[in-house]
């Protein structure tokens, strides 16, 4: 079975930020956690308005920062900057399928196209840093294009440590079920990711060569299910992880940024009990922490959940 720096937490924009690690790390002091993606431009011009541009790693744990990005210099700078904030590794983004930033930025995705490109920043992001360096891709760009083999070559000659294969296209976007291909016999370790959310499949990816799993929407309102899947005796009180995930979020945004920032929390925390979209109606209108607390207490008072 694997271990607990086995099962990794996803990279997941707009939610895997500060706050989101905090609580998952309070289950699981051993996961490996992915940062959210971070823009190299952003970074490197310590733009102000990103607030994770100035995260402290050095006391969250095993803690992978991931960039995208596609200038070479760049990259390679972000990945210094990263390092010296405490990150343990630095992760590649190569499988981003959003326009933003696969067409637009020729970054994420795009480098599964133009794998050139994709050996000069992973060459130049592996040298600018002492960390190991990772990279997180698909399958390939489209079902005529699986050819994620041939990255993964590139990546183990750059000097990548481990690779991790969503299993769908860059044309599949998130349709589909996830597929894990065979992955025996592959230069560099390979974590494998794509609608895993129980422990039922991991012995299955373990037969398939994998050397870890990666949980991205599974996490979602469940942020103790990296514990769950290893088998660990939880003793959850879900009004207390809601109210302490506010309270890291308010801590770190600010209350003003962080109530409606937390509404999607609150839906993914509340999804599938009753009274869940009277819930999520009545946090939507909230904008105030006191009010936001009462509504969490009431909702899973209610619940008579623990
Ligand atoms: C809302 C959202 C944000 C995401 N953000 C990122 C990201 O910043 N970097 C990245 O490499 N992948 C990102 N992904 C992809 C996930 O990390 C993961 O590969 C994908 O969701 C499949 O895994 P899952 O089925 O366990 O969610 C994101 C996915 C979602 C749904």
């Amino acid at each position: 079975m694997f271990s607990d720096n086995q099962i990794f937490a996803a990279p997941l924009a707009g939610i895997s930020d500060k706050p989101f690690r905090r609580v998952i790390r309070q289950f699981s002091p051993n996961a490996p956690l992915v940062t959210e993606m971070i823009s190299c431009h952003s970074l490197v011009g310590a733009h102000k308005n990103c607030l994770r541009n100035f995260d402290d790693y050095s006391s969250e744990g095993n803690v992978g920062a991931q960039i995208f990005g596609a200038d070479v210099e760049l990259m390679a700078d972000a990945a210094r900057i990263l390092e010296n904030q405490g990150a343990k590794w630095i992760d590649i983004n190569m499988g981003c399928p959003v326009p933003k930033v696969a067409t637009r930025a020729g970054a994420g995705a795009h480098l599964m196209r133009d794998h050139k490109l994709a050996e000069k920043i992973m060459y130049a992001v592996v040298r600018a840093v002492k960390i190991p360096v990772s990279i997180k891709t698909r399958l390939g760009w489209d079902d005529e294009h699986k050819d994620w083999k041939d990255l993964v070559n590139i990546a183990a000659d750059c000097g990548i440590k481990f690779a991790t294969l969503h299993g769908r296209t860059r044309a599949q976007l998130y349709l589909g079920n996830a597929v894990w291909p065979d992955v025996h016999n592959i230069a560099i370790p390979i974590i494998a990711n794509g609608d895993i959310k129980s422990s039922d499949v991991l012995e299955q990816i373990q037969g398939l060569g994998y050397w870890g799993a990666m949980i991205g929407r599974g996490l979602l309102g469940r942020p103790w299910l990296l514990a769950e899947i290893l088998g660990e005796k939880l003793d959850l009180n879900v009004t207390d992880v809601v109210l302490q995930h506010l309270h890291y979020a308010i801590e770190y945004y600010g209350e003003r940024t962080a109530i409606p920032m937390f509404r999607k929390h609150a839906a993914w925390y509340s999804a599938g009990m009753p009274n869940s979209a009277d819930f999520r109606i009545r946090v939507n209108r909230i904008d105030n922490a006191d009010a936001l607390i009462v509504a969490i207490r009431d909702f899973w008072g209610i619940m008579g959940a623990k």
